[in-house]
């Protein structure tokens, strides 16, 4: 198998340079403005845009013993971000499923993060200075695998608290679109370090739940699976849980939780694709139960080892786009 990048010959020729040079690629591989480099060369200018205003959407997707998991979705919630950001990159999707699997083909990690960001740039010289006259363009990276929550951790249960910071109102920064406005939930996680806990949940400013920093939650309300219908990011992990719910016939509801439910109820576990169903053992100091969270958890990676909704990558393809 070759890749075909929609066709285009110069990102076959750009691959099939980078393929020759694949020994450089083992820490890391990054594709950015038509070029394949080391992770560590993909840097972006102090000016950009994306950096200084945080204009810049993303996704990240995993790959797990060389597949990648729910890939067209990802691309197809990445592509809605910047819809919803009004970015547009030269790519098309076609063009990032092929680059995605070329970087982790270059990297040869088995078990991967796949960034995946389109940042604003900046408008040229001579026109006016507005978002609308940005270059906007492409950077997608593959480097290890990384937990948002380690495996020792999840089995432990990881003990949560209530953060006092609220979650920025999804009426100033849609949450839906996957954005770098992480200055709530990066206070959240002070909170939680320093009262020495593992994770931190966020309200809206009426009370709901909304979600953590990486991470969608749940709660277990007597048998009933729940998680928030609005003010949080439609992760890929809580569809998918959503999904195995009702293969193992547990009911579940998709609708706002308030803080006293989230008090009182059985169980919560976080999801994210950087660590999968994560059980929780407490909640400010209170003890859970997880006997529906460790299910989830064990048919999540057991689903995923069995190939389920993958995109194995081809780690030894053929690759004579354009170069002898
Ligand atoms: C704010 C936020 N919520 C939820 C998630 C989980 O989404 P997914 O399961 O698609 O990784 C993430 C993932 O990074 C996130 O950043």
């Amino acid at each position: 198998m070759t890749l075909d990048f929609a066709g285009d010959e110069r990102l076959q020729t750009a691959f099939a340079d980078a393929w020759s040079r694949k020994a450089d690629f083992e820490e890391g591989a990054a594709y950015m403005r038509g070029r394949f480099v080391p992770l560590s060369e993909a840097t972006i200018p102090i000016t950009d845009w994306a950096y200084r205003r945080s204009d810049v959407v993303y996704d990240v997707a995993s790959v797990w013993e060389g597949s990648f998991f729910r890939l067209d979705d990802h691309i197809a919630r990445f592509r809605r971000s910047m819809t919803r950001w009004r970015l547009d990159p030269p790519e098309s999707d076609a063009q990032i499923h092929d680059i995605a699997l070329a970087v982790v083909a270059l990297s040869g990690l088995k078990a991967a993060y796949v960034g995946m960001d389109c940042l604003r740039g900046k408008a040229p010289r001579g026109v006016p200075s507005h978002p609308a006259n940005a270059q906007n363009y492409l950077a997608v990276f593959a480097r290890g695998f990384a937990w948002i929550m380690p495996p020792d951790l999840q089995e432990r249960g990881a003990r949560m608290m209530i953060a006092k910071t609220r979650r920025i109102a999804p009426e100033a920064v849609d949450p839906t679109a996957k954005n770098f406005h992480w200055g709530d939930m990066t206070q959240a996680l002070f909170e939680a370090e320093d009262q020495g806990l593992d994770g931190a949940i966020l309200l809206d400013g009426d009370g709901y739940v909304t979600e953590g920093p990486g991470y969608n939650v749940f709660a277990v309300l007597a048998g009933t699976v729940v998680t928030p219908d609005r003010g949080a990011l439609e992760g890929m992990t809580r569809q998918s849980v959503l999904e195995l719910c009702a293969m193992l016939n547990i009911p579940i509801e998709v609708r706002p939780i308030s803080v006293q439910e989230l008090e009182h109820c059985d169980e919560i576990f976080m999801t994210t694709t950087a660590g999968g169903v994560m059980p929780a053992s407490e909640l400010d100091g209170r003890a859970l139960a997880s006997t529906i969270g460790r299910q989830l958890r064990h048919r999540y990676w057991a689903e995923r080892e069995a190939g389920w909704l993958g995109t194995p990558v081809d780690y030894e393809m053929s690759c004579d786009g354009g170069i002898d």
